[in-house]
Parts: C-alpha cells; structure tokens; sequence
C-alpha cells in the first residue's frame, strides 16, 4: 500500500512531560481527522503505552507522529525510537503480561491490539523501534 505523508511531528521522549505532550498531539489530530470515539482512545491509549515505554526501558528517545492518507482513509503512524538496551526476546514481551519492570507488563501486548500495524524492530544493545497506524474507519 502506498501511502502519502501530508505532515510530520517530530517530538522528543525525555520527561514524563513529554509522554503527555505526546499523547495530547495524538489525541488533537485524530480529533482533527474526525476519527471515532473508540480510534482516538485507542491511538491516544497505544501512544502514552509505548511513549512511557521509550522513557522508561529506552531510556529516552523520539516519538514522530505521522498523518498519513491511502487516497481514501486517513491515518496516524507513530514510531518511538531510542538507543536503549533492547529487547532480547521479542515474542515473550509481544504475549503479555512480561515485565522487567516489576509492572504489569501488559503496554505492548495491549498495545497491539489497540492499532491497525503494529511493528517491533529491536536489536540487544542498539535500540528499539516501535511503529504504529491506525486507520480512520469509513
Ligand atoms: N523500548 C524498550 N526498550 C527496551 N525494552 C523494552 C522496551 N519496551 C518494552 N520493553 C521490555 O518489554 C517489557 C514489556 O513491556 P510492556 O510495556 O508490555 O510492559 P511494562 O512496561 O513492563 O509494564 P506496563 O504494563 O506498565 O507497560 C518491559 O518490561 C521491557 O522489558
Ligand atoms: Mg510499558
């Protein structure tokens, strides 16, 4: 699928701050892109999950938020990027309810179910590389 990128929000992960500043962009333009009462809760949920995330196992990081267009449906993307440890073993943290954290374990498996795509890329020692989109419903 090709998709058109009609505007990019770089935004930083450092503070807690930044989580909610992250989180209140999200929610102004799937409000703005007049998505329904379910997408916005469910884009805003995914991106304060993988946004605290970032900062708290990354170590910090970057959150570039992305309105996007297929030509008939408009869509958020979202990638949290950082340089932190990793995760060694993607499949354990995708089923849930895994933590190193001493959390409940349950941001990136919920996550998942909350969005349209959902992508990890991580390697042990480089960084991690989460990305989200999630589709404006006719
Ligand atoms: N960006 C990241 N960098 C490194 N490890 C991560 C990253 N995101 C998640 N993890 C690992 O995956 C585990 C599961 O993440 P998940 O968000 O599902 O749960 P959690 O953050 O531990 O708890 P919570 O339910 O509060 O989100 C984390 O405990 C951590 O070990
Ligand atoms: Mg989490």
């Amino acid at each position: 699928m090709v998709e058109d990128v009609l505007a990019v929000h770089p935004m930083k992960l450092a503070t807690e701050d930044d989580v909610l500043l992250v989180r209140r962009r999200v929610r102004e333009i799937a409000e703005m892109r007049k998505f329904d009462t379910f997408a916005i809760a469910a884009i805003t949920t995914a991106a304060s999950e993988l946004g605290r995330n970032v900062l708290v196992h990354g170590g910090g990081g970057s959150a570039t938020i992305e309105e996007i267009s297929d030509g008939h449906r408009a869509g958020i993307r979202i990638a949290f990027v950082d340089a932190g440890p990793g995760i060694s073993d993607i499949a354990r943290v995708l089923s849930g309810g895994y933590s190193t954290a001493k959390s409940m374990g349950l941001g990136l498996s919920g996550s998942k179910r909350l969005v349209d795509v959902f992508d990890l890329d991580s390697k042990v020692g480089k960084g991690t590389r989460v990305t989200v989109t999630k589709w404006k419903r006719f």
